[in-house]
């Protein structure tokens, strides 16, 4: 199985010429804040990994990190937070999109388990789905929710994409954190 521990970071990519092409990849997708870094971090076992904070907006660009020297792990920017920076989420998704299912080999797109699904979620996850790209919903910060929460929240997910795979996860409870492993070492090989 792809060793997820020695993952170590490579670079930002703040615009289309700084994409790598070169690797199979999955990348993590949702809102700001969700919780996209602190996972990432979770799953490599390295919380000095990603950059995290409780100020949304911290990620502002692709940040690849490298897998066994074969694969990488990508972390997107957060949607849904506009800064005074250029970043249009849209734009650049449409850039890193054109890599399609070939490359890309699965977007987990995070939602928080307290939180409905937005506008902008949906807008994330019909681009993915559009590609032919493999799509899971992961719910973040599963600690902060109860049974009828969760029955909503899945609900809520279903009714979106009603075929698609949910992970329920916490990074600070490291609930789910090594079934999410396993699956993106599924993805990747
Ligand atoms: P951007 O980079 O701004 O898009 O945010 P992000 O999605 O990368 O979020 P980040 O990982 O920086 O986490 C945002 C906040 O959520 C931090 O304060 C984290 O401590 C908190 N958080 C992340 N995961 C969990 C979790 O599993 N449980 C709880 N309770 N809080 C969490
Ligand atoms: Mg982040």
């Amino acid at each position: 199985m792809v060793n997820l521990f020695r993952t170590q970071f490579v670079k930002s990519a703040p615009s289309k010429k700084d994409l790598l092409t070169d690797r199979k990849q999955v990348v993590f997708l949702g809102k700001s804040n969700v919780g996209k870094s602190t996972l990432l971090n979770a799953v490599c076992n390295n919380r000095n990994l990603a950059k995290t904070s409780s100020t949304p907006g911290r990620t502002q660009m692709l940040n690849y990190f490298d897998v066994e020297g074969r694969f990488y792990l990508v972390d997107a920017p957060g949607y849904g937070y506009y800064s005074d920076s250029k970043l249009d989420f849209t734009e650049m998704m449409e850039d890193y999109l054109s890599l399609g299912p070939k490359k890309i080999k699965r977007a987990y797109i995070l939602l928080d388990s307290r939180r409905k699904i937005t506008v902008e979620d949906k807008v994330c996850i019909n681009m993915f789905y559009n590609k032919g790209i493999s799509i899971r919903i992961v719910y973040t910060k599963t600690d902060k929710i109860n049974q009828k929460e969760r029955s909503a929240a899945e609900k809520d997910a279903l009714a979106v994409l009603p075929d698609t795979k949910i992970l329920w996860t916490s990074s600070e409870k490291k609930i789910g954190i090594d079934y999410l492993r396993t699956d993106i070492a599924d993805a990747l090989e």
